[in-house]
């Protein structure tokens, strides 16, 4: 049992202030290299790729409205390309490279509301064994002002969770996972980069940002104390786009890949015990064996601080919710064509027919997503935070598939939506703020890579 790590703050290179408009621009250098780190004391050790040499990567932590530019330097033997996970930006286009030896430099103005992103590997084709390897960090976007006007847990108390599923072998090197096509559920998990750690906690509120960084595994999390027999219930405040309209109470979270959760857990009930999070299988397609335990939380008996330990606000924020409308604009259907995953039968790499949709810059569409044959898909949309307007079994005969959004999502906006098996999601959103092509695929990686990813083209307005 080995302590949370938690992943350094990235400090800037310099920085420069404009003089006219005030704005200040910090300049970051990070480098990817190939590591190697000892994950069990009994074994070897395990082959990685890492952000500044580290899995998971250095945590950028930006006040938002002041402007980055990062200049990423591939140092390690495969391309890359870097993208801003719900960063409105055009960055991490699959096919542009950066190739070994080489850098390029991704400006990101970090004018979007509040949220937790996350950078990570989109390199076209190689995107699950660069991000298995370890190519993933966070990157969180903080309003102060508002965090202290609804009194949210932070500082100390505000930790992001950076979860992960890998398999590994006999030697303690993760599993070489190359030639999979299907899916790497991966039965043993981590937390920030440590397998099954503990944290110390004092009996009161603390912010968790919970990020899904696997490839392959939705986690559904649910919190016990030893002493009990029952869930215990925590709160959701943020995903995706940020803090949510509401707190949503649950004693269980569905966290599919590249969802991020905010969560407020209050252990002063359990001042002294140990709160184990439990993970349980949700969608059929994860029925595999793994662990059921993601870490544990070691509770104190004494509180140092009552900064953001109120009750919880009944309302947090006003989400800038898309207009809504009853016509569908655009249904995609996420399946298998001949042995390919693919998005209404089309592959990324057939790039002349690849762009499935044009939008008019500034046009709400509201888009039908359908998944089925036995497999989840969590699909992301570059770009835009959406609404999940619905969710139902595409047959009400069927076992599985869900009906209806769950309280968590709808008090959300998001960039993710998760179609479990049988399911068919309706997402609204505004196709804004800038004109260009945009890709929109699975999240599963190996799915993603093999070929199920499709792009967008928001058209500029005539002058
Ligand atoms: Cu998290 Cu297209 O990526
Ligand atoms: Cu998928």
């Amino acid at each position: 049992q080995f302590p949370l790590p938690i992943m350094p703050v990235k400090v800037p290179t310099t920085s420069y202030t404009n003089a006219t408009t005030g704005v200040t621009i910090d300049f970051y250098e990070v480098t990817m290299q190939a590591i190697t780190k000892n994950l069990f004391p009994d074994l070897g050790d395990a082959n990685l790729v890492g952000y500044d040499g580290q899995v998971p990567g250095p945590t950028f932590r930006i006040p938002k409205g002041r402007e980055t530019v990062v200049r990423f330097v591939n140092q390690f033997n495969r391309s890359a390309s870097v993208h801003l996970h719900g960063s409105y930006t055009f960055d991490g286009w699959a096919e542009d490279i950066i190739q070994p030896q080489q850098y390029k430099d991704y400006y990101y103005p970090n004018s979007q509301t509040a949220r937790t992103l996350w950078y990570h590997d989109h390199a076209v084709g190689i995107t699950a064994i660069n991000t298995y390897a370890g190519l993933a960090g966070m990157y969180i976007l903080d309003d102060a002002a508002q965090d202290e006007a609804l009194d949210l847990p932070r500082g100390d108390y505000d930790i992001p969770l950076l979860l992960h599923s890998r398999r590994y072998t006999a030697s303690g090197d993760i599993t070489d996972e190359s030639s999979e096509l299907i899916s790497v559920y991966g039965d043993t998990f981590s937390v920030n980069g440590q397998i099954l750690p503990h944290l110390v906690v004092e009996p009161r509120k603390y912010r968790f940002r919970v990020l899904n960084a696997a490839a392959s595994r939705t986690f559904n999390i649910t919190l016990q104390a030893a002493e009990s027999q029952t869930n215990k219930k925590f709160h959701v405040i943020g995903s995706d786009a940020g803090l949510m309209s509401n707190p949503v109470e649950t004693e269980s979270l569905v966290t599919a890949m590249a969802e991020r959760w905010e969560v407020v857990i209050d252990f002063s009930d359990v001042a002294g015990q140990n709160v184990t999070m439990f993970h349980a299988d949700c969608f059929v397609d994860t029925a595999y064996i793994g662990s059921d335990k993601i870490m544990q939380f070691r509770v104190g008996t004494t509180v140092s601080s009552q900064v953001g330990n109120g009750p919880l606000p009944a309302t947090l924020v006003s989400l800038d919710l898309p207009t809504d409308h009853v016509t569908i604009d655009q249904t995609f259907a996420f399946g298998r064509t001949n042995g390919q995953w693919t998005i209404n039968g089309q592959t990324f790499s057939d790039a002349a027919n690849r762009i499935l949709r044009n939008v008019p810059r500034g046009t709400t569409e509201k888009w039908q997503l359908t998944g089925g044959n036995g497999w989840s898909h969590p699909v992301h949309i570059h770009l835009v935070d959406f609404k999940i307007v619905s969710r139902a079994k595409t047959n009400q005969n069927l076992t599985t598939g869900r009906n209806g959004v769950t309280p968590y999502e709808a008090a959300a906006l998001k960039d993710v939506a998760v179609l479990g098996n049988n399911e068919v999601v309706t997402v609204l959103a505004k196709y804004a703020p800038w004109d260009g092509v945009y890709m929109f695929h699975c999240h599963n990686t190996i799915h993603e890579d093999h070929d199920m990813m499709a792009a967008f083209n928001v058209t500029a307005l005539p002058d």
